[in-house]
C-alpha cells in the first residue's frame, strides 16, 4: 500500500474541485418528464423470457429443415441483439459521464436491461430449435442447415467488426449524436417485431414479439424524447455527422430488417439464396418473417419516419438509393463510423 505524501485534508478545509468529467454525479436533477414516464413504463412492463408459455412448445410437430430455418434466423436477429448489452452498458457508462439528468440515466439503464432480455430471449428460442446451446459449434442435421451455419459464421464475422471502432466513437460523440443512430434501429425493430408478432403461429414466439415490440417502443420514445431536447440548440458540426451516421445505420441494420448491402458486408455470393431459403421454409412453419417486398416497405417506412423527425430540425438527410430515398450523398462509409444499435 502506498502512503499519501501530501494530505490535502490536513492542510485545505475543504477538498480541491474534483475533475470533471467525473464517472459519478452526485446530483439527480429530473427536467425531461416524458423520460421518467417511460422509465415507470419499464417496470411495469418488465417480462422475463424464461417465464414465457414453453410449455406449449411441441417440437417435433416442425421438421429438422423447419427448426434450423427458424434457428437460423434467431441467430441472424442475435448478432444484432446480442451486442446490444455490452453497447447500451457502454451508453449508459457515457450518461453518468456527461453527468445526464437522472431520467435518462435511468432510461439508459432500462434499455441495456431489456436489450439483454432479448438476446436471452435469442438463445432460448435458438437452444430449443438446435437442442444445441451455440450456433457456431451445433452439427447440422441437413443439407441446408449446413448452409445457413455458413452463412451464421459470416455473418458473425462481420457483426465483430464493429465493437473496437464503437468503443472509441462512444467518447467522441456526444449523446444528441448518438441518439440518432439509436433511433433508427427502434424505430425499424418496433414495426418489425409487430409483424412478427401478427404472422406468427407459435405462442410463445407470439409473446416474445409482443413485449419485444413493445420495448422497441419505448426505446424509440426516449430517443424522440432526448431529440427534441437536445436537438433545437444542435450546431452544425453535429448535424453533418447524423446525416453521415444515417446512411451507415442503414447499411449496418439493412442485414436484419431488409437484406445486407454486400458491397459493406463481407458475405459469400450464396449468402442471400441460402437466406431466403431459409425464411421460405421458416414461413412455411407458421414462422412470421416478412417477405422481401414487406420488408423493403416496412424499412423504407421507418426511413421515410426518421427523415420526418430530422427534417424537424433540419438535418440534411442521406440518399438512400435502395430504398428509393433521395438526399445527400454520403459515399465514406467505413465501419469505423457506425454506432447502430438494435
Ligand atoms: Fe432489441
Ligand atoms: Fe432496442
Amino acid at each position: 500500500m502506498s502512503i499519501l505524501k501530501e494530505r490535502l485534508s490536513d492542510v485545505m478545509e475543504l477538498p480541491p474541485e474534483t475533475p470533471q468529467p467525473n464517472v459519478y454525479p452526485l446530483s439527480w436533477q429530473s427536467h425531461t418528464a416524458k423520460l421518467q414516464e417511460v422509465w415507470e413504463a419499464s417496470l411495469r412492463e418488465n417480462w422475463d423470457p424464461e417465464k414465457l408459455p414453453w410449455d406449449t412448445l411441441d417440437l417435433d410437430s416442425y421438421s429438422w429443415e423447419e427448426r434450423e430455418s427458424i434457428a437460423y434466423w434467431w441467430t441472424l436477429l442475435s448478432v444484432f441483439d446480442a451486442s446490444a448489452p455490452p453497447v447500451f452498458a457502454e451508453a449508459l457508462v457515457k450518461t453518468y459521464e456527461v453527468h445526464e439528468e437522472d431520467p435518462v440515466r435511468k432510461c439508459f439503464f432500462s434499455v441495456t436491461r431489456d436489450e439483454q432480455n432479448h438476446e436471452i430471449m435469442c438463445g432460448l428460442a435458438i437452444t430449443k430449435f438446435l437442442g444445441h446451446p451455440d450456433p457456431l459449434t451445433y452439427e447440422p442435421k441437413t443439407e441446408l442447415g449446413k448452409r445457413l451455419q455458413k452463412n451464421a459464421r459470416w455473418l458473425y464475422y462481420n457483426g465483430g467488426r464493429y465493437w473496437t471502432g464503437y468503443k472509441s466513437a462512444v467518447p467522441r460523440y456526444d449523446l444528441a449524436v448518438l441518439f440518432s443512430s439509436f433511433l433508427m434501429g427502434e424505430i425499424a425493430a418496433a414495426t418489425i417485431f409487430k409483424q412478427m408478432f401478427d404472422n406468427s403461429r407459435e405462442l410463445v414466439f407470439k409473446e416474445a414479439f409482443r413485449n419485444i415490440g413493445r420495448d422497441e417502443g419505448r426505446h424509440m420514445a426516449i430517443c424522440m424524447a432526448v431529440m427534441e431536447r437536445d436537438y433545437p440548440k444542435m450546431g452544425p458540426d453535429n448535424k453533418s455527422v447524423i446525416t453521415k451516421q444515417i446512411r451507415a445505420g442503414y447499411l449496418f441494420l439493412s442485414a436484419v430488417l431488409f437484406e445486407p448491402p454486400m458491397d459493406f458486408w463481407d458475405l459469400p455470393a450464396d449468402f442471400i439464396d441460402n437466406q431466403r431459403e431459409a425464411e421460405e421454409v421458416a414461413r412455411g412453419a407458421g414462422f412470421g418473417i416478412p417477405t422481401y417486398e414487406a420488408k423493403k416497405e416496412n424499412w423504407r417506412n421507418a426511413i421515410i419516419n426518421l427523415k420526418g423527425v430530422l427534417d424537424r430540425y433540419n438535418i440534411p438527410f442521406p440518399a438512400i438509393p435502395e430504398v428509393d430515398i433521395t438526399g445527400e450523398e454520403v459515399s465514406d462509409t467505413e465501419m469505423d463510423d457506425i454506432i447502430p444499435v438494435f
